[in-house]
């Protein structure tokens, strides 16, 4: 039977919920807070949510060390406020998605517990070795957070992989048993109601037999030994096989160093175990692998990524759209121009949701937030980011250090949610957990809501567009000029309808060309952020969309 493939017709919302909205004034965002949003996401144009971790947790890597896989965080309002939420979320017609982190846990989770003491049947649940002869590590392994990936366990007294942080360790997913865990709990949640998963870096989960080492070379580190795995087609498909076929829900996997033609093992319609895939080619246009190895912002790399998965996967599989999430700084600072905040927000918007595909929305990029800066380094939280600034540049000055970080850190998207221009941007009555941007009193919800051009009715005058033209979700998709170092052109088309989507990249005006067989005169401008359009001269950041 053909499945209803309903996410293809959606735009998601991404809830990071500490810094989403705190209703119970005790300084972290929380349910009660998103229940009481749940408009405003509505009103965007959004019909889905995805929520970053709500599990119990200790919060070592900011939820994504699950220590309870069948509960909510008291912190986050439990169950209760959970399930008022979930109810929310349906009777708006809308979805919801769990992030579902299987390829760790947190070192407090009561499998680790047991297993570090041998208890049965929760020994083989991690990935334990001993050290190699002469108290060698068991490979080469760095992780991906803190250092190297093992870890030694006082109490078992082995090393655990972890390729995350020290309090994430590796769960061993060839133990059948770790298997029917992950299929109890997706159906724990799909039970409950959930629409859903978006999948931790689930290309994680087989790891290459044997454990090898990893190349010693950097630039090779970009094909480690534990992604892509022997069984990663297999376990994916046992998941689908015996928990999602039986619900109507869908599947996002998140795949960090994945190209389009390997993409499509995972996600071609046909034969796929996922149905969309988070790639990370669009957020390297301005760093090399990572973006704590920062380069000049290249426009020819973001269109590169954005064109190869539109033509690779077309009639194949479908796309996932996203310029941003909570693993990345703001997208205005890193590939728009804070200058041009609000133009060059529009047009980043325009950028990538008029291509093929189920566009996702960041918290906060509705209204074009930019990224957060730190006085000191003392003021970040996030694991990777404490490592990374501890480890690397030692020698460089501070302020080039500081520097650095504020273009790379996690941090940089993951400041409160401005909500208006009472203290804290209306993010908490209390103390918040986290620094609020200083420019909240400038760029907020509130004021955005209540100016006809500003960014945040730009994206629902962008959405309510994509969802009203046929083309935007069936035309075939084609780049033009794809050597031009400052424009982004391309178009959709399809018998009947066609558009094309001009992207000005510089703060200074520019001249545009058009591609052949698109003549203006018969053309309709539909969506702009410049109040002319007649000319061939595009100003700063400036973007257009055209309809024949
Ligand atoms: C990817 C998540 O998006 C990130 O936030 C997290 O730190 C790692 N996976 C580890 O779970």
């Amino acid at each position: 039977m053909e499945r209803n493939r309903w996410y293809k017709d959606m735009v998601f919302y991404q809830i990071w919920p500490r810094s989403f909205k705190d209703g119970d004034g005790d300084g972290m965002g929380d349910l009660w807070g998103v229940y009481e949003k749940l408009d405003h996401i509505k009103s965007l144009g959004c019909d889905g949510i995805w929520f970053s971790p709500i599990y119990p947790s200790p919060g070592a890597d900011c939820g994504y060390d699950i220590a309870d896989y069948m509960d909510i965080a008291p912190e986050f309002g439990g169950m209760e406020a959970f399930r008022k939420v979930l109810d929310g979320v349906h009777q708006r017609g809308m979805k919801l998605l769990m992030d579902l982190v299987v390829n760790h846990t947190s070192d407090e989770h009561e499998w680790f517990q047991k297993s570090r003491q041998r208890i049965e049947p929760y020994t083989d649940y991690y990935i334990w070795r001993p050290a190699k002869p002469g108290g060698k590590l068991p490979n080469n392994w760095d992780s991906n957070f803190e250092g190297k990936a093992w870890t030694y366990d006082e109490v078992r007294g082995e090393y655990y992989l972890h390729l995350f942080a020290i309090k994430q360790p590796d769960l061993n997913m060839d133990n059948p048993l770790v298997r029917e865990e992950v299929k109890k709990i997706l159906r724990f949640w799909l039970d409950m109601g959930v629409d859903g998963f978006r999948e931790d870096v689930i290309t994680y989960i087989s790891k290459a037999e044997g454990l090898p080492d990893d190349h010693l070379f950097p630039i090779y580190k970009g094909m480690p030994k534990y992604n892509h795995g022997p069984h990663i087609h297999e376990y994916l498909a046992e998941f689908k096989r015996d928990v999602l076929d039986h619900y109507d829900c869908f599947t996002l996997a998140e795949a960090p160093l994945v190209w389009p033609k390997q993409a499509l093992k995972y996600i071609d319609e046909e034969h796929g175990q996922i149905d969309m895939m988070i790639q990370f080619q669009c957020q390297t246009a301005d760093c090399l692998f990572t973006d704590y190895l920062p380069t000049k912002f290249s426009l020819r790399r973001m269109k590169k990524a954005f064109s190869d998965w539109q033509y690779k996967l077309e009639g194949k599989a479908w796309n996932m759209l996203y310029l941003e999430n909570h693993d990345h700084p703001r997208i205005v600072t890193r590939y728009g121009s804070e200058k041009y905040q609000a133009e060059s927000a529009k047009t980043l918007a325009v950028s990538y949701l008029f291509q093929k595909g189920t566009p996702f929305l960041y918290q906060g990029q509705e209204i074009g937030m930019t990224n957060w800066r730190p006085e000191s380094a003392d003021m970040y939280r996030d694991v990777q980011t404490i490592y990374n600034y501890n480890h690397s540049n030692l020698k460089k000055p501070l302020q080039v250090r500081l520097e650095k970080m504020w273009r790379s850190s996690r941090d940089g998207a993951r400041s409160p949610v401005q909500w208006d221009s009472s203290p804290n941007a209306g993010f908490t009555t209390g103390t918040p957990w986290f620094y609020v941007n200083q420019n909240y009193p400038e760029i907020n919800i509130e004021k955005q809501n209540a100016d006809p051009d500003s960014v945040l009715n730009f994206y629902r005058k962008a959405i309510a567009l994509r969802k009203s033209l046929p083309v935007v979700k069936e035309g075939i998709y084609k780049e033009h000029f794809h050597s031009h170092p400052k424009q982004y052109i391309y178009s959709r088309e399809m018998p009947g309808q066609k558009l094309l989507i001009v992207c000005a990249f510089s703060e200074k005006t520019q001249k545009m060309k058009l591609p052949k067989g698109f003549d203006l005169s018969s053309a309709q401008c539909i969506l702009h952020n410049y109040s002319s359009t007649d000319s061939l001269t595009l100003q700063p950041y400036e973007c257009r969309v055209y309809l024949w």
